[in-house]
């Protein structure tokens, strides 16, 4: 067991601790109890950060493209999605974006909003990100109807479908992560808060994976207890343009799209299978996460493999073998988030999964998989999406910028 969390790629724990410092200490005297609160700054680039220092650790904010996406996840997720209130355009909708950009811009970095009610909560940003996701009611209240990506459409309804409007839909979503929970409902507020004029709430899902540093460098675990992310796309060129539109004109280049599915996950009939009957349905063990032909958790699975019976040992029925992709260019890229509400006072539980995928085209990627699950997955008995909603995330602002520029000058 170690006590250590990985700093996101490419930033040094140098970078991290003096980038965050000087932030901090840039706006309240408190900032000085953060720097205080870190040891020496001798650690190598690139070393894991001691998890007493997750508090202080920071994500980019301004950047060609916004933090969030391809972010390490943090521990901690709200996603808050908003509907705009009638009358609002295209200028008040600019104003609304530089006021959230600027509170994004502040939190992000460890500094209080302006005017922020509870100072002190702005201090610790635990790699606080806030990526904004734009619906296409917001293109239509804009006028901009031109700038929208296509592919950012209600999904077509599927056969598995049970979505209930509380869960659904939106014209702007803000995805608020950090490794503390405190510094995620603080920055909720703020944003909720300063968005009032202009919007109101439609729904909030929040949600959680394992504490920053519990298990460094290993996959999340869902609540079914798999191993969940292991066929993300890797870093590097071909996920980039799974995840990234690489060209086109600046309101489109470096943008990605973002669909949220609240997926509920029956526990309580789950708990009726036995091991092997949990293995077959996902295509993977449960320990190690390999696939039923491998093992280790990357082995590749192979489909054609027969077992003693003459059948191929990962069922064509199961998980992997319906939500395989073999082009890196149509991977998607799963952030999810699972979500735990109040059992039934029967003690039914309701859990499931914020499922957050996000790609360059959501049509060419994401509808596919989801039309080959709902048609036949075996996990679909286990599982229900109960919410839907699509944004395109437009591309990040430099400093003095704001998200959105692009697409509304
Ligand atoms: C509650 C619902 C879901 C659960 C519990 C679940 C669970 C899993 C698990 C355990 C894996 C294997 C490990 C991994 O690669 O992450 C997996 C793989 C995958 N899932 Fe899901 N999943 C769910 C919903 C979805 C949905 C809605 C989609 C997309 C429409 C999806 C797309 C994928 C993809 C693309 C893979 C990787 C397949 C591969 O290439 O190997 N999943 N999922």
């Amino acid at each position: 067991m170690t006590d250590a969390i990985k700093p996101p790629r490419g930033v040094s724990r140098r970078g991290l601790l003096t980038g965050g410092a000087v932030a901090a200490g840039g706006a309240l005297a408190g900032g000085a109890a953060i720097a205080a609160a870190r040891p020496d700054d001798s650690g190598r680039p690139g070393d894991p950060i001691p998890v007493a220092q997750v508090g202080g650790a920071v994500e980019p904010f301004h950047g060609g493209r916004q933090s969030g996406v391809t972010t390490e996840p943090q521990a901690h997720a709200a996603f808050v999605a908003f509907t705009l209130k009638p009358g609002t355009d295209r200028a008040s909708l600019g104003r609304m974006l530089r006021l959230l950009s600027d509170d994004a811009a502040r939190l992000t970095q460890g500094r209080p909003s302006l005017a922020d009610t509870e100072p002190e909560l702005g201090l610790l940003p635990a790699r606080l990100t806030v990526t904004f996701g734009f619906g296409p009611g917001l293109y239509a209240a804009a006028g901009r109807a031109d700038r929208r990506t296509p592919s950012v459409a209600d999904l077509p309804a599927f056969r598995i479908d049970r979505l209930q409007p509380r869960w659904s839909g939106g014209d702007l979503l803000l995805q608020i992560c950090a490794d503390d929970p405190l510094t995620v409902a603080h920055a909720q507020r703020v944003l909720v808060k300063d968005s009032r004029p202009f919007a109101s709430v439609r729904w909030v899902q929040q949600g959680f994976r394992r504490a920053a540093g519990a298990e460094p460098g290993r996959t999340q675990r869902n609540l079914f207890g798999q191993l969940d992310g292991t066929a993300n796309p890797k870093p590097g060129a071909p996920a980039d343009t799974a995840v990234w539109v690489t060209d086109g004109p600046d309101w489109l280049r470096d943008s990605t799209t973002l669909v949220v599915r609240r997926i509920s996950m029956n526990l309580e009939t789950w708990d009726l299978l036995g091991r092997t009957d949990r293995e077959v349905a996902v295509g993977r063990r449960l320990d190690t996460g390999a696939p039923l032909t491998g093992a280790a958790e990357h082995d590749e699975p192979d489909f054609a493999a027969l077992g003693p019976d003459g059948l191929t040992v990962i069922p064509d029925f199961s998980h992997l073998t319906r939500a395989h992709v073999t082009d890196d260019r149509l991977k998607i890229l799963r952030r999810p988030y699972n979500y735990d509400g109040v059992p039934t006072a029967e003690g039914h539980a309701d859990s499931g999964l914020i499922f957050a995928s996000y790609q360059a085209d959501i049509t060419r990627q994401f509808l596919p998989i989801q039309r080959r699950l709902a048609e036949r997955d075996l996990l679909n008995e286990w599982t229900t999406p109960i919410g839907s909603a699509v944004f395109a995330v437009p591309p990040g602002c430099p400093e003095g910028g704001w998200i959105g520029q692009q697409v509304l000058g």
